[in-house]
């Protein structure tokens, strides 16, 4: 790997650009930006590409609007190229993950996704999202907001695991950015080590993460779904997982899911093509009194919720979008301690790396693996 230290910097940097909903993509030559206060200028290295990009550059993902004309891409690992007029911690060559949660400064309810698009109609969010951190991560360089930017231990995450080091990839370290997405979730919940967790669906790729993550961080999992080869896939790599099949009759379904014993907490990550399914119900009944849910997924209709249940049994539920900024580098320590595993270990494979120029076989390879820690990456 090069030294940034040494290199000069370019003048201008290639970036795939998206010029409008459902057009093909370019790839532009643009000037470097400028550091401007509360930035960093980061080198990207590793950009993950995500399997459902093709759908949201389509326009075709409900209720998100997106930036026109603009740079995609949500996650990466790069290294500090410009550090800004007010950088207090990153300097230049520093290994930094960046993820896309982005909120206002001057008020965190306003947020959206760098390189993705914002939820929704909210007029302060679609300013936010148009201004200075517009252009997102399919790019050698990008213009990164100091909340977003996070130091990496580089010689433990990627060292040899002779020097002392996890012996990781720069792409494996891309999947921390989706794990977050659990993780805050968990977090949200309060979810205990030792305490017995469902996670349904749990074969996507934020559902997938869940279950690891929730391994990790030492409970006890219930992977719920209906595939039962991807379920026994994910069973086989993640201590402490036992995995339940639904097969779409609640008494039943229960049934199976009782025969765990006491259920302390649910975490539901679901798409828009589950809003049908009963597991919701079924889930949101099997947690013991007390017990927490955190709904996390898409679900386009409402559910009906066991309300009676829900209140003789004291249970909290809770929304959550996305994770705090404090949940970022707790995930980033629970890799760098070894305990959430990445890469080859993990059962995690790189499905392909591509050029920018070679998008739409990168896109056509992510919308074939929608599974975690099936990765696709474009390297820069
Ligand atoms: N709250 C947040 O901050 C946040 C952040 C990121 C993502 N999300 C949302 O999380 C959702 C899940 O994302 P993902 O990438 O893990 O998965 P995904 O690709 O959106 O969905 C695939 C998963 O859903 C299951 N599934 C599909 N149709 C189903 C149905 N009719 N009934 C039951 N299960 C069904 C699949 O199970 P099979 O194996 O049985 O096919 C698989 O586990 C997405 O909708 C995404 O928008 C939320």
């Amino acid at each position: 790997m090069s030294d940034i230290k040494s290199e000069p910097l370019p003048s201008t940097y290639r970036a795939l650009m998206c010029s409008g909903v459902g057009e093909p993509l370019t790839i532009q030559t643009l000037p470097i930006p400028d550091a401007v206060p509360g930035s960093v200028i980061v080198r990207i290295l590793a950009s993950s590409v995500h399997t459902g990009i093709e759908q949201m550059l389509a326009g075709k993902v409900a209720g998100l609007s997106i930036p026109t004309p603009f740079v995609p891409g949500t996650r990466a690992i790069g290294r500090v190229a410009i550090a800004g007029p007010d950088t207090t911690s990153l300097e230049v060559g520093q290994l930094v993950l960046l993820e896309p949660f982005i909120r206002g400064r001057d008020d965190p309810n306003v947020q959206f996704l760098w390189g993705f698009g914002v939820f929704g109609t909210n007029p302060k969010a679609l300013k936010l999202m148009e201004g200075t951190w517009r252009d997102g991560l399919f790019a050698e360089y990008a213009r990164a907001p100091l909340e977003n930017c996070f130091a990496l231990d580089e010689r433990l995450l990627l060292g040899s695991p002779a020097a002392g080091g996890l012996g990781y990839s720069v792409a494996d370290l891309t999947l921390l950015s989706t794990h977050v997405v659990a993780y805050g979730g968990f977090r949200g919940i309060d979810l205990k080590a030792g305490e017995t967790v469902i996670v349904a669906p749990a074969t996507g790729v934020f559902s997938g993460a869940a279950v690891e993550v929730a391994s990790a961080l030492g409970a006890r999992v219930l992977a719920v779904g209906r595939n039962i080869e991807a379920l026994q896939e994910i069973a086989a790599r993640n201590a402490r997982v036992s995995i339940v099949q639904l097969k779409g009759n609640v008494e039943e379904d229960l049934a199976s899911l009782k025969k765990f014993g006491p259920i302390d907490a649910y975490l539901d990550i679901s798409p828009h093509s589950a809003s049908d399914s009963t597991h919701i119900r079924t889930c949101l009944m099997a947690v013991k009194p007390y017990g927490r849910v955190s709904l996390m997924g898409t679900v386009a209709k409402d559910i009906a919720i066991p309300y009676v249940v829900a209140m003789l049994n004291n249970l909290t539920i809770r929304g959550q979008y996305m994770y705090e900024r404090d949940d970022v580098r707790g995930i980033i320590k629970l890799a760098e301690a070894g305990v959430l595993k990445l890469g080859k270990e993990a059962g995690h494979r790189i499905e392909g790396r591509f050029p920018l120029e070679e998008w739409e076989k990168a896109f056509e390879v992510a919308a074939q693996n929608p599974r975690v820690g099936k990765s696709v990456i474009f390297t820069l």
